[in-house]
């Protein structure tokens, strides 16, 4: 298998969900805002349609979940945080929610028409276990969708970030081994991956997303309230450090600012979507 995993899953798993835990209204409050804008998409590659039953993985505050419920289908999402469970809850009324880990579906196989996992096989210890617990609840002739963010490049968020880390941080800090955060953001490693896992018919869609702040610090702040894995790294370094990646970020801020003063900063979302 090519698709890389965690070599301490145990001590990832519990760095991520502490994570979650601590920034779910954080992430709701800043990324929402960003991921709601390739939703639509997501659900169009899963065939997503009134009567369908449908199970969004990683559902964070029900963005996924809202809007299949908003086409009629019947929805459940599922989430390893209580308190993201909790905020979903709130928002999705009509939806069923369940605090579950997508290495392990509580469900039975072949249960489900579709299944969509929004910017989430990216946090799990073993993605290749999670894109498979998709596929074994998926009704035969079932659609998969999943969305991860584009690699860092010149031109989005992530490389701004990144590249301010990778001048002024110590990347090797003591955090808990995660698999590469970007290693299905190359459309033929998604396809790879989906395939891996006996999915056929697979399908890459790219969609533009612009994540808009009114300051120069409001990406930066974002990451580190909404964030888990990147916030961990700012945060272990020490502080001069983490004021100098703040003021490369900033800086690079710039290259986004409009006409109005707003920033728009490029974060286009790859979106999988195969048959099983
Ligand atoms: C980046 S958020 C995505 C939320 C939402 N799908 C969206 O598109 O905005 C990732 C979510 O995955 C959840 N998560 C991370 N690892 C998980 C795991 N192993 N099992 C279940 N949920 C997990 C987190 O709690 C978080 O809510």
């Amino acid at each position: 298998m090519s698709i890389e995993s965690s070599n301490d899953p145990q001590g990832f798993v519990s760095f991520e969900h502490s994570g979650w835990e601590a920034v779910s209204r954080g992430y709701e409050q800043h990324f929402t805002g960003l991921t709601s804008q390739s939703v639509a998409a997501v659900l169009d590659a899963a065939e997503v349609k009134s009567g369908k039953q449908v199970l969004d993985v990683c559902c964070g505050p029900g963005i996924i979940t809202a809007a299949a419920t908003a086409r009629g289908a019947q929805t459940t999402g599922i989430d390893f945080s209580a308190a993201v469970v909790e905020i979903a809850n709130s928002n999705v009324p009509d939806a069923e929610f369940h605090e579950a880990d997508a290495q392990s579906l509580p469900y039975a196989d072949n249960s489900f028409d579709a299944v969509v996992c929004g910017f989430g096989i990216i946090h799990v210890p073993d993605p290749q276990k999670a894109l498979s617990e998709m596929h074994r609840v998926l009704k035969p002739a079932g659609r998969v969708a999943v969305s991860v963010w584009e690699s860092p490049n010149s031109n989005n968020g992530f490389g701004l970030l990144y590249g301010s880390l990778k001048a002024n941080a110590d990347m090797d800090v003591d955090l808990p081994h995660g698999p590469d955060f970007f290693q299905f953001s190359d459309p033929a490693k998604l396809t790879n991956a989906l395939m891996e896992i006996g999915f056929s018919e697979p399908s890459i869609n790219i969609v533009a997303q612009t994540w808009e702040f009114k300051e120069a610090q409001g990406l930066f702040t974002s990451i580190m309230e909404g964030a888990v894995r990147a916030r961990a790294l700012i945060a272990a370094q020490a502080a001069t450090v983490q004021e100098a990646i703040s003021d490369a970020v900033v800086a690079g801020m710039d290259e986004y600012v409009s006409p109005d003063g707003m920033y728009r900063v490029p974060m286009p979302a790859l979106i999988g979507s195969a048959v099983k």
